[in-house]
């Protein structure tokens, strides 16, 4: 089957099966092409909320199929291959976030959403990168232990110096891997490109960059911008999706380390392999199942980030892509 074989055969399929498709904007060009809804962390969370549909498909990492259960929970919702998992959601385990809370009791636990449900069950607030820095300064406690990416925490420390914020050793192994000599290259090579980086990378990267923002901020900042080049500082496909969307503009890779491997494990077949199943409700799809209970104890800090980003008006915007 021909890639656009494979699209009109999985947009049968979702109308037949009541489905919708989610992507993180990380995901390859045909996948985002196939779903109903694409965007950062975050806008993936909001969405995910309202939906009528009876089955939602997750073509991202583990987590964020397990937020968008969390947040629908009388939906079925699938992971579209898996094998994904992100290292970072992962790194921590309940039993160490419990000795750190016992260490320091009178912090808030503010969780990235790169967490694990298990995680999200010790946590009081969740945080995406684009709503960070609001949410830690709306939050009425002072003192606040940070998990698990030192580097997103180190951004917020800095934006929000009025709170006592305490950080762990951890982060995206993607974006981390990125350094001041990479910017400085690049920007030799790409004079007057301003550089637009995300904040899970290293302090000294972001001291260097024009502009730091999440998937989506970076993505509005170079198609809003008068420029006409940029070096791009987040996932590798995030140059890529710009160039299709601003054929006029040039976007530049900051690295070709940024390169998540798990963000790009599903495959448009993936896609199609699960709907098929859940045509035949055969089984073969990996649906996220989690008891009422563990959604009710993981959901509490997720609506806790929804509640304190609303006030600052800072819901993303869902953006429904048209099938061609
Ligand atoms: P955002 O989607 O919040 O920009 O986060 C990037 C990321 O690394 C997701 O895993
Ligand atoms: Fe995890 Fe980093 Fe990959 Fe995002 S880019 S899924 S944070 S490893």
């Amino acid at each position: 089957m021909t890639i656009t074989e494979m699209q009109s055969k999985i947009r049968e399929l979702k109308e037949k099966t009541d489905t919708v498709v989610l992507a993180h904007s990380y995901q390859a060009r045909e996948i985002i092409e196939a779903a109903d809804i694409k965007g950062d962390s975050f806008q993936l969370s909001v969405n995910a909320r309202d939906l009528k549909h009876r089955n939602l498909v997750l073509c991202g990492v583990k987590f964020m199929a397990e937020t968008a259960k969390i947040l629908s929970r009388d939906k079925r919702v699938f992971l579209a291959n898996p094998q994904t998992g992100c290292p970072m959601a992962e790194l921590l385990s309940p039993e160490a976030l419990i000795e750190l809370k016992n260490a320091e009791p009178d912090r808030a636990v503010v969780a990235y959403i790169n967490t694990t449900a298990e995680l999200k069950k010790l946590c009081d607030v969740c945080v995406t990168s684009s709503a960070a820095v609001q949410i830690v300064r709306n939050m009425k406690e002072e003192k606040i232990l940070f998990i698990p990416d030192c580097n997103l925490g180190d951004y917020i420390k800095k934006q929000v110096p009025e709170k006592d914020i305490k950080l762990i050793e951890g982060g995206c192994p993607v974006h981390d891997a990125v350094t001041a000599d990479d910017v400085k290259t690049a920007q030799a090579k790409y004079p007057g490109a301003p550089v637009l980086v995300h904040p899970e990378c290293k302090p000294e990267v972001l001291e260097l960059a024009d502009y730091v923002g999440s998937t989506t901020g970076i993505m509005e900042y170079a198609k809003n911008s008068d420029k006409h080049e940029f070096i791009i500082g987040t996932e590798i496909s995030i140059a890529e999706h710009l160039q299709y969307d601003c054929p006029g503009k040039n976007f530049y890779p900051l690295s070709g380390k940024i390169l998540c491997p798990d963000m790009k494990l599903t495959t448009l077949p993936d896609l199609l392999k699960t709907l098929e199943s859940i045509e035949k409700d055969d089984g073969g799809a990996c649906e996220i199942i989690m008891s009422d209970e563990e959604m009710e104890q993981a959901g509490r800090c997720i609506e806790n980030m929804i509640e304190l980003s609303a006030r600052q008006g800072n819901f993303g915007e869902r953006e429904i892509l048209q099938s061609s």
